[in-house]
């Protein structure tokens, strides 16, 4: 029988912390650049106006292990930037992440791979950078081809991939690292229906193992299927942590509510 979302909840509140954050805070700096041009040289002498640009703003949760997280927020709420820090990609500007488990992030399509390699060269390439050793890709790299059906396209080089198999591969070696922490970026919203539902069912699989998933999406009926808890993110702000059901209507009324 599923356990009910209450049941799971209480569960996983004892288990070990996988992620927490505290007071997160993340600015890029974006420095205006003068003009390719013999007036821009002479500017480029002159101090260059900076502006800063506040991501995330003082942002705290806990996750705990085995729970399935959503993140939902408009364009430019912060979300990739949240991931963005749990991957190592960014270092937070102020506040704590506490990041416990090996990671296995799914971000932009074909993040992390190198576009004049092939597919198998890039799961090798991948696979070695999310912890494994060459030996240990080697015995997952029939499972990891098969899974992403790419068995015809695996000795191109990726440059050549349509964004459908771009993510195939992304997700199927993500899916076959055996991280603690699994961090989907809304990519899967590019596979095909079958290749969506096929990633459902690993990430349901991942959920029965225990093991931790972060889900950013703009699908809401995605986000309510796949997570029992969302973080609702708007202009770096965390404006609401709970129930998905709950806080994904309390976003969509938000939205309602925009003239
Ligand atoms: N590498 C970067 N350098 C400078 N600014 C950045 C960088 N990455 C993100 N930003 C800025 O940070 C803010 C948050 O961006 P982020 O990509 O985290 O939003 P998001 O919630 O993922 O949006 P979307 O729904 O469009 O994917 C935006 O204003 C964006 O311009
Ligand atoms: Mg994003």
């Amino acid at each position: 029988m599923e356990a009910t979302s209450e049941a799971r909840a209480e569960a996983t509140a004892h288990a070990p912390v996988a992620i927490r954050a505290e007071n997160l805070t993340k600015e890029f700096k974006l420095a205006h650049h003068a003009y390719a041009s013999l007036k821009g040289l002479f500017l480029s002498f002159l101090p260059k106006r900076v502006e800063h640009l506040v991501a995330l703003r003082q942002v705290s949760f806990t996750i705990h292990r085995g729970e399935t997280v959503g993140i939902i927020g408009q364009n430019g709420s912060g979300k990739s930037t949240l991931l963005g820090i749990i991957a190592r990609v960014y270092r937070p500007t102020s506040g704590i992440i506490e990041i416990n488990g090996r990671v296995a992030p799914l971000l932009e399509l074909g993040a992390g791979f190198h576009p004049d390699l092939t597919g198998l060269e890039n799961i090798y390439f991948n696979g070695v950078i999310l912890g494994l050793t060459r030996k240990q890709v080697a015995e997952r790299i029939d499972a990891i081809v098969q899974f992403a059906e790419l068995e015809g396209y695996i000795d191109a080089p990726i440059r050549t991939y349509s964004s459908g198999m771009l993510m195939r591969l992304g997700f199927a070696v993500a899916a076959h690292v055996d991280a603690d922490i699994l961090l989907v970026d809304e990519v899967l919203a590019v596979g095909d229906a079958r290749f969506q539902q096929k990633c459902y069912d690993k990430i349901r699989q991942f959920q029965r193992e225990g093991r931790t998933i972060l889900f950013v999406s703009h699908d809401m009926e995605a986000i309510q299927h796949v997570a029992q808890r969302v973080l609702w993110l708007d202009k770096g702000i965390l404006r609401a942590d709970g129930d998905a059901r709950t806080v994904v209507q309390q976003y969509l009324e938000s939205v309602q509510a925009v003239p």
